[in-house]
């Protein structure tokens, strides 16, 4: 468990299969984080999902947001782990919208690059997230995250973000002073 001031992170288990389908059928969703809108049903969704969880991969780490009393209301993780360049890719989705403009994200990205800087040798955290998706740029923009060049990619326009990590120790010492 991983502790942040609102949220704290998990692993993923079964029991969060139900919440995830719904957030992967959503379209807003599905559009806001550039993936397809699943469309298989629940049924076969919880093989595929129960497969997966026994499925360690050294290139990505996964984690159920939730709240401190326990509620399940999104998902982050870290991915394209690679060592040799010392960097990973964040990506973030609070599922449940009554979560939305909260709060939440900003402290769920905080929690996750503190655990990411704080736990691993890794160098540079970077994402990517469309152009439009202005809360979430002002969410890891609060998060210490500058952008750094634009992407168009199967007719999408992403704007491209980082932290490195002497940019994360600056702010820790800054939030310290
Ligand atoms: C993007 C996301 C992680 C942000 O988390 P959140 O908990 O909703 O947002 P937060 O409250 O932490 O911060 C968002 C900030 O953007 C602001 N904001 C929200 N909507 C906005 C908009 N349409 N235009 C400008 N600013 C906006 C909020 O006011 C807040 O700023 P503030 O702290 O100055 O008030 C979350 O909304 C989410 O997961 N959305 C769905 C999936 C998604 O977009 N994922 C990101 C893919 S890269």
């Amino acid at each position: 468990m991983i502790i942040g001031s609102k949220i704290r992170l998990r692993d993923k288990r079964l029991a969060d299969a139900l919440d995830d389908y719904i957030w992967r059928t959503d379209p807003e969703l599905a559009q806001l984080d550039t993936t397809p809108q699943l469309t298989t049903t629940f049924s076969r969704y919880l093989v595929d999902y129960a497969y997966e969880l026994n499925y360690s991969s050294s290139i990505r780490r996964r984690f159920a947001v939730e709240m401190l009393d326990g509620k399940h209301i999104g998902n982050c993780s870290y991915y394209n782990i690679d060592e040799t360049k010392g960097e990973a890719e964040l990506g973030i989705m609070i599922g449940n919208r009554d979560y939305w403009d909260k709060g939440y994200g900003i402290d769920t990205v905080n929690t996750l690059v503190n655990y990411i800087f704080g736990q691993t040798n890794l160098k540079r955290i970077y994402l990517k997230t469309l152009d439009s998706n202005i809360r979430a740029q002002k969410c890891f923009k609060k998060c210490g995250f500058t952008p750094y060049g634009h992407l168009v990619r199967d007719g999408f326009s992403f704007t491209l973000m980082e932290i490195t990590r002497e940019q994360w120790q600056e702010r820790q010492t800054q939030a310290e002073a």
